[in-house]
């Protein structure tokens, strides 16, 4: 049996069709949530519209500092694990967040072999606490599947070349799995007042940039000069804070929505402006130019041809980014939408599972 661990939004999307795939190669999976999300926008809608299988826990650790939200994952997951009446085979988890290092400590400590689905990232800047949990998850993991070949090329580089493989990223299965459903499900205007490419989508929520007063108002005043609406869907943790601060008439504010509604905005969106790691990738797929309000990003790829644009929280360079158009013809990255079948394979032909 192989236990995956979940914890954050994006992890559900991952999850949702990795076990599919799962399921179909006949490997046996249980699911833990550790709990990190738990608001229903933020949890909840996940699973019920995405069918993931229900998790034999919810370890409900809930938010708070980095150490304590991750110490408290620590105890409860050895505790779950030490407690099931079969040692797991492997222990799997996604990405960068709390949860997954959480996850990797506890497996390796327990001798469970670890396996890390989007390994080998880097965005170089170690003030992001997803720089560390990178890192460190994939120095503690004996399976590291990449979404690029820069994955594989940056583990070697760290002395980590057995068993790396690069599957392509699972998130592109996830986009083209769902989005057709989610087209058939929701109309744009089910959720937002505008028409298709009438406006940007944007997503803001790494504390460097809404918790610092100069770059949350330079990010609101780039919006507020933009010739279309923006619709932003708030994490909830900068609910409040948006309303100490004076936001534009184009902004368009709406609670968190589910990976369905995602889509549906997205693909009916102008261009994307965000800060968040996987709408980068995802508002390529899509054909869409994005602007990343950060300095740097662990998905380099997409920068090629200007479909990605760098800007950081710079007012100027996010309205020179508006008006930028990509200069190379569309191509696939990150694999052909087959990672999670190969993640399945692989490990059923290592004898791991
Ligand atoms: C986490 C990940 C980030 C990922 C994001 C996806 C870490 C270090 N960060 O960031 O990499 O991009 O998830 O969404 O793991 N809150 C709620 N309800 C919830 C969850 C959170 O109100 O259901 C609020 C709380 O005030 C909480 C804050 O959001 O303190 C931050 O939540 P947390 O899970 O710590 O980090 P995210 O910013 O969501």
């Amino acid at each position: 049996m192989i236990l995956t661990i979940v914890g954050a939004r994006p992890q559900f999307v991952k999850a949702a069709v990795v076990s599919k795939a799962f399921s179909e190669a006949g490997v046996e999976e249980e699911i833990i949530h550790t709990g990190q999300h738990y608001d229903y926008e933020m949890s909840t809608v996940f699973w019920e519209e995405l069918g993931l299988p229900t998790p034999s826990v919810n370890l409900e650790v809930g938010s708070g500092s980095h150490g304590k939200q991750t110490g408290i994952m620590l105890q409860k997951l050895e505790d779950f694990i030490l407690d099931l009446p079969e040692k797991p085979q492997a222990l799997l988890v996604y990405g960068d967040t709390n949860s997954t290092l959480a996850g990797a400590i506890v497996a390796s400590k327990l001798h469970i072999p670890v396996v890390h689905v989007e390994a080998g990232l880097r965005s170089f800047n170690r003030n992001m606490p997803e720089e560390i949990n990178r890192i460190l998850t994939d120095h503690a993991s004996d399976f590291l599947f990449c979404s690029s070949e820069e994955g594989v090329t940056q583990l070697a580089k760290e002395g980590i070349t057995k068993q790396v493989y690069n599957v392509g990223d699972v998130m592109y299965d996830a986009l083209l799995t769902f989005s057709e459903i989610a087209d058939k499900k929701f109309n744009l205007q089910d959720i937002i007042p505008f028409e298709a490419d009438s406006y940007y989508l944007a997503t803001i929520h790494r504390p460097s940039n809404t918790d610092n007063d100069a770059n949350l108002t330079s990010i609101l005043q780039a919006f507020g000069e933009l010739s279309k609406p923006v619709v932003w869907p708030v994490h909830p943790r900068n609910k409040e804070r948006l309303k100490t601060v004076s936001i534009p008439k184009n902004l368009h504010l709406i609670d968190p929505v589910s990976y369905f509604k995602m889509m549906v905005l997205l693909k009916n969106s102008f261009k994307v402006i965000t800060d968040s790691g996987g709408l980068q990738k995802e508002a390529y797929w899509m054909k869409k130019p994005c602007i990343t309000v950060r300095g740097e990003t662990e998905w380099k790829e997409t920068l090629q041809g200007n479909w990605n644009i760098l800007t950081g929280p710079n007012q100027q360079k996010i309205l020179k980014a508006s008006t930028d158009s990509p200069n190379t013809t569309w191509k696939p990255l990150y694999g052909e939408a087959n990672a999670t079948n190969k993640i399945a394979k692989i490990l059923k032909a290592t004898g791991i599972v």
